[in-house]
């Protein structure tokens, strides 16, 4: 089963982001096969989207979380907070949280957290422009890596899901070819597997639209896609998630 992560980022409010919801329920209600769909709305959302989640397979997600437990930090959200929101997965290391000064070390910490406190981790990874035009993305991911899951013990009731997406290809329309996709993944895949991280969930992030969904979940290597600017349109966004139910995994 493919997954579809939808990351609302600061684009909706409460009332829009509880109106795409329903939409992405009565959508999904058509479909045969159903894959995995995770709904990452901004936080003061979080509350009214679960509400109308509750009774269906989708997944609530967080767009960022705090690494510490409790206490005087102004402005953060904690695990515990999430969770009695009913939140269960998280993204990690967005790369617009990394342009704010989020480095692999605190995506580190972070990721330790969530797998304590039992929520999924949605852990980015990606290189920059330049990195992928010197032909070192490879590396740069692997760095990536081994910082953030390097003595990170998992539990068999978390799946860990790792976006690659590099970051000339968020929200710019540009795309890696799918063979650099594929390298990229099977390595993550099996750098986690040798860090004895075995239950994974490899999607693709960057630029993903109902035009060009296919070719990267019909491959083996992509277990999903994360969507930022084509999963706020409801349209697009049951559109993609059409393309990964019609994919046999
Ligand atoms: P995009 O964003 O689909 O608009 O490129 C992806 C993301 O930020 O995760």
């Amino acid at each position: 089963m493919k997954t579809i992560i939808a990351n609302w980022k600061m684009y909706l409010g409460v009332r829009e982001s509880v109106a795409l919801s329903r939409g992405v329920l009565r959508g999904l209600r058509g479909m045969k096969t159903i894959p995995e769909v995770i709904l990452a709305p901004s936080y003061p959302a979080l509350g009214e989207v679960s509400k109308i989640l509750s009774r269906s397979r989708v997944r609530l997600s967080a767009q960022n979380m705090s690494h510490q437990d409790h206490g005087a930090y102004t402005g953060d959200v904690s695990s515990r907070m999430l969770k009695e929101l009913g939140v269960n997965a998280v993204i990690l290391g967005h790369s617009e949280r990394r342009a704010k000064g989020m480095v692999d070390s605190d995506v580190h910490l972070k990721l330790v957290r969530a797998v304590a406190e039992g929520i999924d981790p949605i852990v980015c990874v990606g290189e920059p422009s330049a990195t992928h035009e010197a032909g070192e993305t490879e590396g740069y991911v692997h760095e990536q890596i081994n910082t953030i899951f390097e003595g990170v013990e998992t539990n068999k009731r978390s799946t860990i899901y790792v976006a690659y997406e590099p970051l000339w290809a968020i929200g710019s329309g540009k795309t890696p070819s799918i063979h650099d996709v594929e390298t990229v993944h099977a390595m993550i895949r099996e750098q986690l597997s040798e860090l004895g991280i075995d239950k994974v969930s490899v999607l693709y992030g960057g630029s993903v639209d109902p035009e060009n969904a296919y070719e990267f979940l019909n491959n083996s290597e992509v277990d999903g896609v994360l969507i930022g600017g084509a999963g706020v349109r409801i349209q697009k966004l049951l559109d993609i998630i059409t393309v990964a139910s019609e994919i046999k995994a």
